[in-house]
């Protein structure tokens, strides 16, 4: 009885003593805190926090290009404005559907802002502190932005035009075959770079050859994530608004608003038309007729044809004259055809299209594509085996 007396008196000293020891080291927790962050302005609390969750949702890119994060990301209006001269009309290099573009010279730096006709919302930016992290050979930087008065996107600055003006207009040199297979590759690269390395995933939403940059080494870079969304799988969000450009929108997403990556697929399918045909994604079949039509369906009634071979080379950019390999031609349309199907779960995969263009593009022989390609049909298509 004493013993269990004497026990219970002690038991309550050491519960007592635990809990005034909880209690002071949660105090003394509280003042560390207090005294080490406290001090910090609030808003610089709320940057840190939103970037932290960006960047655990990003680990595998962030880890993979060891990038550093501590750079500045957000430019002042007085900065972006001497760069640009004020925005003069001299430096404005182009007009899209979402702002204005413009040549600067930024901290020594080329640059291209985009001045943009809405402003943008908190999430959006904290999207951009991710967007700014994403490095690839085939992407173009974003540098920065800015959100006094307008808001701005600041991109690296890529000096050779677009893939658009390559193909359709007089003023530049026609691009070899072997060239035209390259930057499709390298688009590719970027578009698959931005749907396999991210999570959740990227879907560009604007595949274009507009949106295909040429830098001064006939590199091809895949521009313009201000349209990009963060989409993630099974989510609402898979519905929503229509962004893009006609002529290169898949019917799933025209017609019900339906995202997936093979969205870029299919408009990446209709790039791979215009770098076979040098023609623009919608066009006029007769000069008299004033009704278009696009790409695609051009294509596909010349590939329904039972012998479609002589209307096939007569598709061929003719600024090629004869200067191509018919073979490497023919297996470019297969892969186009591939992409721009109805169906959105038959287009291969952005890493396929790249396994089977860096085949193409090393051998125009050659076309295997490996033990990573996961659609038999396809394999089948492109193979003939
Ligand atoms: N980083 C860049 N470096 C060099 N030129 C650029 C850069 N970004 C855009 N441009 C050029 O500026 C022009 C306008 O680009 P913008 O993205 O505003 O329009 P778009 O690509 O035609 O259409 P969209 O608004 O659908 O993207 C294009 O001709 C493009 O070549
Ligand atoms: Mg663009």
């Amino acid at each position: 009885m004493e013993h269990f007396h004497r026990y219970s008196i002690s038991s309550g000293a050491i519960a007592g003593m635990s809990i005034a020891a909880v209690a002071g080291a949660s105090i003394l927790a509280f003042c560390l805190y207090v005294g080490v962050y406290g001090r910090k302005k609030k808003k610089e609390e709320v940057v840190e926090i939103s970037t932290l969750l960006a960047i655990s949702q990003h680990q595998y890119v962030q880890h993979r290009h060891g990038i550093t994060m501590d750079k500045s990301v957000e430019f002042s209006y007085e900065e972006l404005a001497k760069a640009t001269d004020d925005f003069s009309l001299d430096n404005k290099i182009g007009q899209g559907g979402f702002g204005s573009v413009y040549y600067s010279e930024l901290r020594g730096e080329k640059a291209a802002i985009k001045k943009m006709d809405m402003q943008a919302s908190e999430e959006f930016i904290s999207e951009l502190k991710v967007l700014t992290n994403v490095h690839h050979l085939n992407l173009v930087r974003l540098l920065g932005y800015c959100v006094e008065g307008s808001f701005f996107l600041v991109y690296e600055y890529i000096e050779n035009g677009n893939l658009s003006q390559h193909l359709h207009s007089s003023g530049r040199d026609p691009l070899p075959w072997s060239t035209r297979v390259k930057i499709a590759l390298d688009s590719a690269r970027g578009i698959e770079y931005i749907h396999e390395n991210t999570v959740p995933v990227y879907i560009h939403r604007d595949i274009k050859s507009a949106n295909i940059l040429i830098d001064k080494n006939f590199q091809g870079k895949v521009a313009d994530f201000g349209l990009t969304k963060l989409t993630e799988y099974g989510s609402a969000s898979l519905y929503t608004r229509l962004v893009g450009t006609f002529g290169y929108m898949a019917p799933e997403y025209a017609q019900h608003g339906k995202i997936s990556p093979k969205i870029d697929v299919y408009a990446f399918g209709v790039v791979l038309y215009e770098l076979i045909s040098g023609k623009e994604a919608i066009v006029n079949t007769d000069e008299y007729v004033p009704e278009s039509m696009g790409l695609i369906a051009l294509f596909e009634d010349v590939l329904s044809q039972p012998d479609p071979e002589e209307d096939l080379h007569k598709l061929v950019d003719p600024r090629l004259g004869d200067d191509y390999p018919f073979d490497s031609v023919q297996k470019l349309v297969q892969l186009a055809k591939a992409c721009t199907q109805e169906n959105p779960q038959l287009r291969p995969s952005m890493r396929s299209i790249v396994v089977a263009l860096m085949s193409l593009s090393s051998s125009t022989e050659d076309w295997d594509f490996g033990s990573s390609y996961e659609n038999p049909a396809v394999v089948h298509l492109m193979t003939g085996r």
